[in-house]
């Protein structure tokens, strides 16, 4: 046995390879031979794969962050911040805080100290089966942002978050404190989604007082929560395997608006999945810019593996309005030249279509189809939760689209 701390990394029943901690705070992965050398991997991510299709072995040494791709599982902002708290663990040292958040990752993936981290053990053991019910009320500061929790389902339809914040088959959205109205917007713009034929999982509205070890503030800020089903976890518990765009291009959580633009994503898309997956990529691209949303980042993008080596689009989330919050809103990433919603014209994406090498006709028949059942069911849309003033300033923001103009 060797002194240097190594966490043993997991995808599904099956040992990968090694996280290992090395002194000067640094951070290297290293896979398994017999991963390597199995003809039927399943697939960690498409960033580990080379030019020639085989699997890239050598992952770069980090300091104090954990490569990318690990990086990418864990909780941003506040909810790091929290949990980190809660583990006793500094956010910015993402060895310990993946150490303590192991057991409850997204997608298939866990990991687990070869040996026990002794201060952790003693601290918080977040890293653990027996979890569920160990920890006190939750505690967190709600200055910031949005929080999320998952959350189990209780038989009387109410819901629980642990108190630890992990487990559980549904993610639980908080009101916001900055921005007004969040929950009532996601639901309704998940639900036109649905409407528009995009694949969309389980969603509810849920009062805040059907939901159990919830702090009482949060009850000022909104009579619910929205809640949503995991696309990664089955209805008997098994882990899907997951990863989003910021994974696929080897990118840290922070560079989710700057490191690649929707073009790379398009070919991804196009590249792995073929026309099913561009279709349904065309499809969301363009519902999002006529509902103003201009937060469709690298993160908001995911990639699922119900078959360990096939590639398919995850379902949709996160899709809010986010132009009633921000003035001047745009396209989260570039799409060819621009990131202006207005910018959105036929021509536009036929140089679109061009350059990613899809096939045009595709792409415009998409487009027409999408506006055309958006147009219908945003006429129809009356039954849904949406601020009148956000429901006018949407149509307002659709008359400046020119593929919604024609
Ligand atoms: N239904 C789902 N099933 C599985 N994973 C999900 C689901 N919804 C969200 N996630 C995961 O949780 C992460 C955070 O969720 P989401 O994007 O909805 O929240 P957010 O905090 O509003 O994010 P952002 O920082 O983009 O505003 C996502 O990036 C995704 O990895
Ligand atoms: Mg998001």
């Amino acid at each position: 046995m060797t002194d240097v701390p190594t966490l043993k990394v997991y995808l599904n029943d099956h040992q990968i390879g090694v996280l290992v901690h090395l002194p000067g705070d640094k951070n290297l992965f290293t896979f398994d031979q017999a991963y390597i050398d199995n003809p039927n991997r399943p697939i960690l991510s498409l960033s580990f794969k080379d030019a020639a299709g085989e699997l890239a072995t050598a992952v770069k040494t980090t300091r104090t962050r954990l490569p990318p791709f690990f990086a990418n599982l864990l909780p941003e902002g506040q909810m790091s911040e929290y949990l980190a708290r809660r583990a006793n663990v500094s956010a910015k040292r993402e060895y310990f805080l993946l150490a303590a958040l192991g057991y409850d990752l997204p997608g298939a993936i866990t990991v687990h100290p070869a040996e026990e981290i002794k201060h952790l053990k003693d601290v918080l053991p977040l890293n653990s089966k027996k979890l569920k019910n160990v920890e006190g009320p939750l505690r967190f500061s709600l200055a910031g942002v949005q929080l999320k929790f998952s959350a189990i389902k209780n038989s009387n339809s109410g819901l629980i978050i642990p108190a630890n914040g992990i487990g559980g088959s549904w993610i639980v959205k908080l009101p916001s404190h900055q921005f007004k109205g969040v929950p009532e917007n996601e639901y309704t713009m998940m639900e036109l989604a649905r409407r528009v034929g995009i694949d969309v999982p389980e969603t509810m509205l849920v009062p805040l007082k059907e939901i159990e070890s919830l702090p009482k503030e949060v009850d000022q800020l909104g009579e619910y929560a929205f809640v949503i089903k995991r696309f990664d976890r089955t209805a008997k518990g098994k882990r899907l395997h997951i990863e989003d765009f910021a994974q696929v291009f080897g990118v840290y959580p922070e560079e989710k608006y700057q490191r690649a633009t929707y073009r790379n994503i398009a070919e991804v898309i196009n590249n792995e999945i073929g026309q099913e997956g561009i279709v349904e990529f065309i499809r969301r691209f363009v519902y999002n810019a006529l509902i103003g949303n201009g937060d469709m980042h690298l993160k908001n993008w995911s990639l699922l593996y119900t078959d360990k080596q096939k590639v398919e689009l995850a379902p949709a989330y996160d899709f809010v309005s986010t132009l009633p919050y921000i003035p001047n809103e745009t396209l989260a990433l570039n799409f060819v030249d621009s990131k202006e919603f207005h910018s959105l014209s036929i021509e536009q994406f036929k140089r679109f279509s061009a350059k990613a090498r899809l096939e045009s006709h595709l792409v415009l028949e998409t487009i027409e189809e999408t506006v055309a059942k958006f147009a219908e069911i945003w006429k129809n849309s009356e039954d849904l939760p949406l601020e009148k003033a956000y429901r006018d300033l949407i149509s307002v923001h659709l008359k400046s689209i020119p593929i919604f103009k024609k």
